[in-house]
């Protein structure tokens, strides 16, 4: 069976970006094939790891952070993939006299030197959260004007990750403001992630690929289905700027934070892996119920998120009564394929090979959240040869299609 349009695009892509990438490496930098010695492609596949936000916003201390670290190893998460623990906004009480920003010394008493360590200690790596404009959203010091001394400091500290707001800042030119971070991060000689938050209104998706490793497109997520149905339309209309070493940001997970059934976050999830997303988990890790937790260590969603080709998966069908068929290219050949049910009530779903760049012929199907072989389907073109499967209300169903090639199997 031979690939057809996308699917073929995106290979001969992959042979251009993706060489040495490696997939479940959560964003590991991976050396550059014919790059200098020591240079490196920072999130050769999506970040994955925790953010504070949506779950603890401004109730964030050294405690919190060495729990969760602690939770991500327990929890098997880091062993999925896992790798940044990030500490978004309300770490920063001031700036010194000297400029140095300074961390709240009643909630971090240690400092962030120890806390990194400490993360670092237990394989994970370290992030922190500053704003493009001089005050963060929650009017903690921003990095205006201090972007220099503030990635000198990061670098000290053994940050590894920067998450970067644009609150109090629409009055600034975007591509310089992240452009300056980027230089700042360069010259200080450490690998720092440039997680770039301004939520789709300068139109990243056109130039944060040059300083950023991922950018927001959308505003912030909240823990229901209507959110999670929003970003996912504004974050699939940009699914051409995303690659290896540059990712669309929807915003971090919610999958745990209460607000959804196991269904929805599974179809949340699910779709983040579809779209190549960060997956930042943003719950509680210390005390995850089995079911939220075997729903984030998914080895088999995972895969498809970090895949090394780096293609976005994208609705390549909309039969506009809340039933969409995702698909994205996989670098053996094979093609992920999401269906999702919008709608309350159970509903039949179903898809060609053509709807998900496949020629018609046989092919295996696996069910990655039944972990289940389905056996060989033979799609010879005609709607009654079409693959079909029943898709819970708010819920989906996730594949991976694998063509089996004339002359092999
Ligand atoms: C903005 C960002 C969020 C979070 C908060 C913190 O709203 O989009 O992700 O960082 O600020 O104040």
């Amino acid at each position: 069976m031979k690939k057809t349009g996308w699917l073929q695009a995106s290979l001969a892509l992959c042979l251009a970006a993706c060489v040495g990438g490696d997939a479940g490496t959560g964003g590991a930098p991976e050396e550059t094939p014919g790059a200098p010695a020591g240079s490196v492609t920072l999130a050769a596949t999506p970040p994955m790891g925790f953010n504070t936000w949506n779950r603890f916003a401004c109730d964030v201390s050294e405690e919190l952070v060495r729990g969760i670290a602690d939770a991500m190893v327990a929890s098997g998460m880091r062993d999925a993939g896992y790798e940044y623990v990030v500490i978004d906004d309300c770490w920063q009480v001031e700036r010194g006299t000297d400029d140095l920003i300074m961390p709240d010394p009643e909630r971090f008493p240690s400092g962030m030197k120890a806390l990194a360590d400490y993360v670092h200690d237990r394989g994970l790596k370290f992030g922190v959260y500053t704003d493009a404009g001089p005050q963060t959203c929650q009017g903690r010091p921003g990095s205006y004007g201090f972007e220099e001394i503030d990635a000198v400091t990061y670098a000290e500290w053994g940050v590894d990750y920067v998450k970067v707001d644009w609150c109090h800042a629409d009055s600034l030119n975007a591509p310089e403001r992240y452009a300056r971070f980027r230089e700042a991060f360069d010259a200080s000689g450490r690998d720092m992630v440039l997680s770039i938050c301004e939520w789709g209104r300068n139109l990243p998706w056109e130039w944060a690929a040059e300083s950023g490793q991922l950018w927001r497109t959308t505003a912030d997520i909240s823990d229901d289905w209507e959110s999670v149905k929003w970003i996912l339309e504004a974050n699939n209309r940009h699914h051409a700027a995303a690659g290896p070493g540059h990712w669309n940001d929807p915003d971090m997970l919610e999958v745990g934070n209460g607000g959804m059934a196991l269904e929805e976050y599974r179809a949340h999830f699910s779709l983040w892996a579809m779209m190549a997303a960060p997956l930042m988990a943003g719950n509680d890790l210390r005390e995850m119920s089995d079911e939220i937790r075997a729903i984030l260590t998914n080895a088999e969603v995972i895969a498809v998120d970090q895949d090394p080709l780096g293609v976005q998966g994208k609705v390549v069908l909309d039969r506009g009564y809340g039933f969409q068929v995702w698909a994205k290219p996989l670098a053996d050949g094979a093609v992920a394929v999401a269906l999702l049910n919008q709608r309350e009530a159970e509903m039949e779903g179903s898809f060609s090979w053509h709807e998900i760049g496949l020629d018609p012929g046989p092919a295996t199907v696996r069910d990655l959240w039944r972990h289940e072989d389905s056996g060989v389907h033979v799609d010879d073109g005609t709607i009654a040869s079409r693959f079909r499967r029943p898709v819970p209300g708010h819920g989906i169903v996730m594949l991976r299609v694998t063509p089996i090639v004339e002359g092999e199997g």
